[in-house]
């Protein structure tokens, strides 16, 4: 976001024995610790990070188990996530095809569960390792051990700040992926005369897709989308589709519905407008790009205006998608 303070101290670890040794130096100093892979879903506030920042940049993509309907790949926690993306594209595998170019790393993959374009992490995930600064050792956790939901983990929640990921392991498909796709998936395919599905023609679509509606963050800082979806009741949502019958949905379960952030922030007519500097996406409202802001209370202000002004018109608080540097996140 191009915002926030400085770090006090900032150190880049290549392996799980550097992470675990700088780790404990810095306990020793009683300096505090954060963990980054990329940071570009992280909000750092004005007055920085009074201690130790750890680069995660442990490396390495292996294949370590292969049979006639499967592939189970390890990646190091510092991986470029779209890296790794590619890796299993270029192998025909398939199952994170359509989270080509999320931004990130693969350690940082599992912390918010990412997901786009109809597939989530928690779909092909099937372990991580991880540094417990806790227990001062290094433990494996299984899918359940994650705790996954949409845009959630333990890692963002109960267990926050406890565990440092340096792999994670996937189980990717031998099949070639099937319609229905996600629908502004789909209609790119469509508009594109696309109809022989595989991962590379997923990964091609998606990529083309993104380019449209999110911006780069290298190029216009953002940090994707800044809001979750919002998740409701299902009578809520009945309500609100007498006065909105094209409202875009998404099931989670029996009785709950996501409703996009982005759909309910263009409703207040708030789309490419500058609030405090933050500029509200043209090409999707759930972004927003730091156009002018210069402290993270410009960004802060702006984020309570459009809550304030999305609750007023539809009695649904929204909640901010990125983490913040002070680990804690606003919800
Ligand atoms: N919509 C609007 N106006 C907007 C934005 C969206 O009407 O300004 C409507 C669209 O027309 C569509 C629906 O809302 O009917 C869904 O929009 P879209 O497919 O663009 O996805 P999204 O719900 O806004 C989510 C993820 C994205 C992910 C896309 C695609 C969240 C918070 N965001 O966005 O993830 O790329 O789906 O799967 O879940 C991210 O996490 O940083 C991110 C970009």
């Amino acid at each position: 976001m191009r915002l926030g303070g400085n770090a006090s101290y900032v150190a880049e670890v290549t392996t799980p024995e550097q992470l675990q040794q700088v780790y404990q130096n810095a306990k020793k100093m009683n300096q505090p610790v954060y963990v980054i892979g990329g940071g570009s879903n992280l909000i750092a506030h004005d007055d920085g990070f009074a201690g130790v920042i750890i680069l995660n940049k442990i490396p390495g993509i292996d294949i370590i188990a292969d049979d006639t309907t499967s592939t189970t790949i390890r990646a190091g926690g510092g991986e470029i996530w779209d890296n790794l993306v590619k890796f299993t594209v270029d192998r025909n595998l398939a199952g994170i095809e359509a989270m080509s170019g999320i931004p990130g790393t693969v350690g940082a993959a599992p912390v918010q569960n990412i997901g786009a374009y109809g597939q989530e992490l928690a779909d092909t995930f099937i372990s991580l390792e991880g540094y417990d600064t806790t227990t001062d050792s290094f433990v494996t956790l299984s899918w359940e051990d994650c705790g996954f939901s949409y845009r959630h983990s333990i890692f963002r929640g109960d267990s926050a700040g406890r565990y440092i990921i340096s792999a994670v392991t996937l189980a990717l498909d031998k099949r070639v992926p099937e319609p229905p796709f996600y629908e502004s998936l789909q209609k790119y395919l469509d508009a594109n005369d696309i109809h022989e599905y595989n991962v590379q023609t997923i990964r091609v679509a998606v990529l083309a897709v993104r380019e449209n509606k999110l911006p780069d963050p290298a190029k216009l800082p953002n940090a994707g989308s800044f809001f979750k979806n919002a998740i409701v009741e299902q009578w809520k949502v009945d309500e609100l589709r007498k006065e909105y019958p094209d409202i875009p949905t998404f099931a989670v379960d029996d009785k709950h519905v996501k409703i996009p952030a982005g759909w309910l922030i263009e409703q207040c007519e708030l789309k490419g407008q500058v609030i405090n500097g933050m500029k509200v996406h043209d090409g999707n409202a759930v972004v927003l790009i730091n156009d002018s802001a210069t402290s993270y209370a410009d960004l802060a202000a702006a984020r309570e205006e459009i809550i304030s002004i999305v609750r007023d018109k539809f009695q649904i608080v929204l909640q901010q998608e990125p983490l913040e540097l002070n680990g804690s996140i606003n919800s």
